[in-house]
C-alpha cells in the first residue's frame, strides 16, 4: 500500500470501530491529514470532551492522552505510540510538589498541561501555553506557585507583574536550548522576518520575539499576517505545516536542536496497526486519579474559554 492507500484503509476503520482521532499540532502531515482534529494542547482538551465517537486515539505524547481520558473517563482511550512522553512533564513527581507546597501554603499551585496525572492531583488548576496568562490572571490569590515550566512561568509573570509567581527549575529541554545566539544568527541570516516563539523558549529568546504564542496561536498568526518571512521558534514541524500552508511565504527554524524526538516518534503506521491490530496504549487512570486531576482541568477549561 502507499501513503495515500494506508490513509484511506485509516478513514475506514476509524468509522467501522467508532474512533476519533485527535492530533497535536506537532503531528507529521500525514497524520494531521487523517485526524478528526488537530490544534494546540488546550484546543485538544476542550475538544476531548465533545466528541461522539466511544474511542479516542491520541496522536501526540502520553499527558496529552491522559488529558483525554481524565475529561471523557466513560472512553477507550489510546496512545498512538506507547513510547511517546513529554519529559517535562516527568521532571517533577508528587512527593517533591507535596514538599514545595509545606513550604508555600498561601499559594495556589498552577500546572502547565504538560505534567502527568498524578501530579495533577495535588494542584489547584491547569493552563496551557495559548490559557496560561488569562488563567493565572483571574485567580484571586497572587500567591502563585507554578510548575514545572520556568520559561512559561517567567513569561506569565512578565504579563502579570502584579501577581507574585514562585518558579521551580523546570521545562522542555527542546525549547530551552535555544540560545540567545541562535537568535543572533536567525536574525543575520533573515534580517526582514518576524521572529515568532513558543513561551517554552527562555526570557532571552522570548524577549526577542515579535509574537509570543502557543503552537496553534503561532501558526494563525503567521497565516494571517501580511508579512512574507518569518523565523519560527517551535518544535520543526510548525515550520512544515507553514510552509506547506503557505507556499508563498517563507519559513525559517530559529534553531536546528528544534527536534522533538517524542512528538517525532509516532508515525503514519502507528496510527494505522492501532486501528487494525489494536496496537497502542490504552490509558487507564483510577477513578480517584481521574476526580482529583479533573478539578484542576475543569477549572482550566471554565476560566481558560
Ligand atoms: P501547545 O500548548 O502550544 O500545544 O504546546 C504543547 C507542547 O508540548 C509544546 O512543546
Ligand atoms: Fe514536551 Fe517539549 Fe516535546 Fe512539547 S516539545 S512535547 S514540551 S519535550
Amino acid at each position: 500500500m502507499n501513503i495515500r492507500e494506508i490513509q484511506e484503509e485509516i478513514c475506514r476503520l476509524k468509522k467501522e470501530r467508532d474512533f476519533c482521532i485527535l492530533a497535536h499540532s506537532y503531528q507529521a502531515r500525514d497524520i494531521a491529514e487523517i485526524a478528526d482534529f488537530t490544534g494546540d494542547s488546550y484546543a485538544l482538551s476542550v475538544k476531548a470532551k465533545s466528541t461522539p465517537q466511544q474511542n479516542i486515539l491520541m496522536c501526540g505524547v502520553r499527558f496529552m492522552a491522559e488529558t483525554v481520558k481524565i475529561l471523557s473517563p466513560e472512553k477507550n482511550v489510546y496512545l498512538s505510540n506507547p513510547v511517546a512522553g513529554c519529559p517535562m512533564a516527568e521532571q517533577m513527581d508528587k512527593e517533591l510538589i507535596r514538599q514545595v507546597k509545606l513550604a508555600y501554603p498561601d499559594h495556589t499551585v498552577v500546572a502547565y498541561i504538560n505534567t502527568t496525572a498524578e501530579l495533577k492531583t495535588i494542584c489547584d488548576v491547569c493552563v496551557t501555553s495559548s490559557s496560561a496568562v488569562k488563567i493565572v490572571s483571574q485567580l484571586s490569590n497572587d500567591q502563585i506557585l507554578f510548575i514545572p515550566d520556568c520559561n512559561l512561568g517567567a513569561y506569565v509573570q512578565k504579563q502579570l507583574p502584579e501577581k507574585k509567581i514562585k518558579l521551580l527549575q523546570g521545562g522542555c529541554p527542546i525549547h530551552a536550548s535555544v540560545t540567545q545566539k541562535d537568535v543572533l544568527t536567525a536574525k543575520k541570516a533573515h534580517p526582514h522576518a518576524l521572529m515568532l516563539v513558543h513561551p517554552e523558549c527562555k526570557p532571552v529568546v522570548c524577549d526577542a520575539a515579535d509574537y509570543i504564542g502557543s503552537t496553534s496561536g503561532i501558526v494563525q498568526y503567521a497565516m494571517e499576517s501580511p508579512e512574507k518571512e518569518f523565523i519560527i521558534g517551535t518544535e520543526i514541524s510548525i515550520a512544515e505545516t507553514l510552509q506547506n500552508a503557505c507556499p508563498e511565504k517563507r519559513f525559517y527554524p530559529l534553531s536546528k536542536k528544534l527536534i522533538c524526538e517524542n512528538m517525532k516518534s509516532t508515525t503514519l503506521m502507528d496510527v494505522y496497526h492501532c486501528l487494525k491490530d489494536g496496537e497502542g496504549a490504552e490509558i487507564n487512570l483510577d477513578n480517584r486519579t481521574i476526580s482529583k486531576a479533573r478539578m484542576c482541568i475543569d477549572r482550566m477549561i471554565a476560566l481558560g474559554g
